[in-house]
């Protein structure tokens, strides 16, 4: 198996890496959280959602990643009763969710990719309603909010109006709201995103804190591939309404072919460098980049490296940065979709070339 290295070169803290021994292993036999079958969203002649099967296995963490418009938010939208299905079966802790939507709405905690907090009221206010509208017997109420506070880090902002909370905080105050009502299944679109990077890994260590204390399944989705990555114990991929791959992360990047990727930038390389680079030892794919920089994917780092630095000192092509890392989920994502979706926090700092004769211009 091999394990992206790219958090040790990441330009943000990054969570604390769950290890493959924490990591439950996927047991189909497992009792199901979440199915879903053949699942189909259409708006007219337009297919949001095209014909989607899974299955989220209980206390699993599941993540869902694709880009903007991929049909995410769609998805989860039906999951939670939200919107009409047109076509195929969702079913939550056994529960139809368009034959018995009250039932599987009972077993649910939803945090929609807005942000929804009253900003006038305090965090308790916010919390309080919550656990009104949900019907959490008065007695049981104040316990929740209090337990729910603390494990989210939130305690002494109780009596803050939300509008003085930061965005993180206030994404921190939501997920102690949809869980006020103590759910088995939590859905959350986009917790993090637009966070700084801080306040995102504080958002997920909530999450695991809350895990550690209740019983969770938690289907998730995000833009970030290093989150996933760390966090999720098996991620989806979805791409114009398809399901394109599903499995652990590690199991993702192996069915990659390549196991390394180096990122080099050239100064002023020839046309045809992207097929000399191609013709390497072991390389199975090269992307341009724009600006001199390619991006190499092979079986073999240190091999591909030492020849390809030989072949631009031979044909006279400065490199000006070279570096060397693991495949990550983005390489998962442009094998499976064509396309990237680069987390910007997860680009490696390439390292710079030491000035060796012949190298610079
Ligand atoms: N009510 C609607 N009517 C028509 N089209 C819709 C509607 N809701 C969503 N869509 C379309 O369905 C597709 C999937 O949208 P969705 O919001 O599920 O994507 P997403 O993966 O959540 O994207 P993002 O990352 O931007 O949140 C998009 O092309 C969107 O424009
Ligand atoms: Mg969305």
């Amino acid at each position: 198996m091999v394990e992206s290295n790219s958090s040790a070169n990441s330009a943000s803290p990054s969570p604390a890496p769950r290890t493959e021994l924490e990591k439950p292993i996927y047991d189909p036999a497992a009792p199901s959280a979440i199915e879903v079958e053949h699942i189909v969203k259409k708006y007219g002649d337009f297919t949001a959602v095209d014909n989607i099967s899974f299955d989220v296995k209980e206390e699993e963490i599941f993540g869902l990643l694709g880009p903007n418009g991929a049909g995410k938010s769609t998805l989860i939208r039906m999951m939670t009763t939200l919107i009409p299905i047109t076509s195929g079966k969702a079913r939550i802790a056994g529960h139809d969710v368009a034959k018995e939507p009250n039932a599987a709405r009972r077993m649910i905690g939803v945090i929609p990719q807005a942000l929804t907090s009253d900003l006038d009221l305090t965090v308790e206010e916010n919390m309080n309603i919550y656990a009104k509208l949900y019907d959490v017997p008065a007695k049981e109420r104040k316990k929740s909010i209090e337990e729910l506070l603390e494990l989210v880090d939130l305690t002494k902002w109780r009596d803050a109006a939300t509008k003085t909370l930061s965005g993180g905080m206030r994404r921190r105050l939501e997920i102690a709201r949809g869980l006020v009502h103590h759910p088995r299944i939590f859905f959350l679109d986009e917790p993090t995103t637009g966070l700084d990077p801080v306040s995102r890994v504080a958002v997920w260590e909530m999450l695991g804190n809350i895990k550690a204390h209740r019983k969770l399944t938690i289907l998730i989705t995000t833009h970030y591939m290093d989150e996933a990555d760390r966090l999720c114990d098996r991620i989806a991929i979805v791409d114009h309404g398809k399901l394109v791959a599903l499995d652990a992360p590690s199991a993702l990047k192996a069915s990659v072919p390549g196991s390394n990727v180096i990122e080099a930038q050239f100064d002023n390389p020839p046309a045809d460098w992207e097929q000399r680079l191609h013709a390497l030892s072991e390389v199975t794919s090269v992307q341009h980049e724009g600006a001199g920089m390619y991006r190499v994917l092979t079986g073999n780092g240190s091999r591909t490296t030492t020849e390809l630095v030989e072949m631009a000192v031979a044909a006279g092509v400065p490199v000006k940065s070279l570096s060397v890392q693991n495949t990550t989920l983005d390489d998962v994502f442009v094998h499976y979709t064509g396309r990237q979706l680069r987390d910007e926090l997860q680009k490696a700092y390439a390292f710079v070339m030491p000035q060796l004769p012949g190298l610079q211009p």
